[in-house]
């Protein structure tokens, strides 16, 4: 199976459950804390690996408690560690993470070690590339680490998939470099310069003009719209109760990959995808909900 290289961030969330998300000045009582494993990136590279993919993952930690823990976690998940790196430069990421009755979240991110990832890090991971291998990368490093690794990427054909989170104006040059980009519907709008509210077909068309070859919004309980090489169409999600949206994109995006590494179309990669987040959002937490190949393969 052709490989999937992550390349991206890794934080610990702290997570505290509360009815309603404080207003500004306000200070309420919460509910459950957690502590769990987070960031876009691992996420993503947890996602790849419980769905059966042959995962690559970068990351840069700290050389602290929590960067250490998150070593041996990776390590116990079956992660191939060679190219996670501890820097004695920055502290481990953390995120801040409020979630409410309507499964809702508030993050806030101090990056640390995770805005050290540059450059020559990419360099060192570019000899595991091969032509057909996929690249997933989402906007919790450095830009210019992202746009050099993209450009990267391309010469040597392997396709790369940005999941552009958070949001943040893009470089016009890296989009051509994109075999696919998956924002939500608000990310689709700011990178494509239209109006909050824009539909979601005109807003992804605009994305593919840009030069992005295939585009998916992701569009929460409505599923998502795919565009693939300028052809747009619908991917339904499954009815599910949410108590948690964190890192229901990450799975989407890690099981996409996961299914079009396997050779499946982008209709049935995103059909698994979708499976995957809607799982996902039934349990609390970042890494403890993502689900594990078994649990998609039944009622799909
Ligand atoms: O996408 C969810 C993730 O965003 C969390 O795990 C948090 O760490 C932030 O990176």
């Amino acid at each position: 199976m052709k490989k999937i290289i992550v390349i991206g961030s890794s934080n610990v969330d702290m997570v505290m459950k509360t009815s309603h998300l404080p207003a500004p000045g306000e200070t309420i009582l919460g509910g459950e804390f957690l502590m769990n494993q987070g960031g876009k990136g691992a996420n993503q590279a947890v996602a790849v690996r419980r769905m059966g993919g042959n995962l690559i993952f970068m990351a840069k930690l700290g050389n602290d408690i929590l960067g250490r823990q998150s070593l041996e976690y990776f390590e116990n998940e079956g992660i191939d560690t060679r190219y996670l790196t501890l820097t004695e430069n920055a502290a481990s990421g953390v995120a801040l993470i409020s979630v409410d009755s309507q499964a809702e979240n508030s993050i806030i991110v101090a990056s640390g070690a995770n805005m050290l990832l540059n450059e020559q890090d990419v360099d060192r991971i570019t000899e595991e590339m091969e032509e057909g291998d996929i690249l997933l990368m989402q906007l919790e490093i450095p830009l210019q680490t992202v746009v050099y690794a993209a450009k990267k990427a391309f010469e040597k054909g392997v396709k790369m998939v940005l999941n552009p989170a958070p949001a943040c104006n893009l470089p016009q040059e890296l989009f051509p470099y994109l075999y696919m980009i998956t924002p939500n519907a608000i990310e689709a709008e700011m990178l494509a310069g239209m109006k909050l509210g824009t539909d979601a077909e005109e807003v992804g068309k605009k994305l593919y003009e840009m030069g992005v070859k295939n585009v998916i919004i992701t569009l929460g309980a409505k599923g998502c719209l795919i565009i693939e090489e300028g052809i747009s169409y619908h991917v339904d999600a499954f009815k599910v109760k949410p108590i948690d949206t964190t890192a229901a994109g990450d799975t989407f995006n890690g099981a996409l990959c996961v299914g079009l590494a396997e050779g499946m179309d982008l209709k049935q990669a995103a059909v698994i995808a979708s499976k995957a987040s809607s799982i996902a959002v039934t349990r609390m937490g970042a890494q403890p909900s993502i689900p594990y190949r078994k649990e998609i393969n039944t009622n799909i």
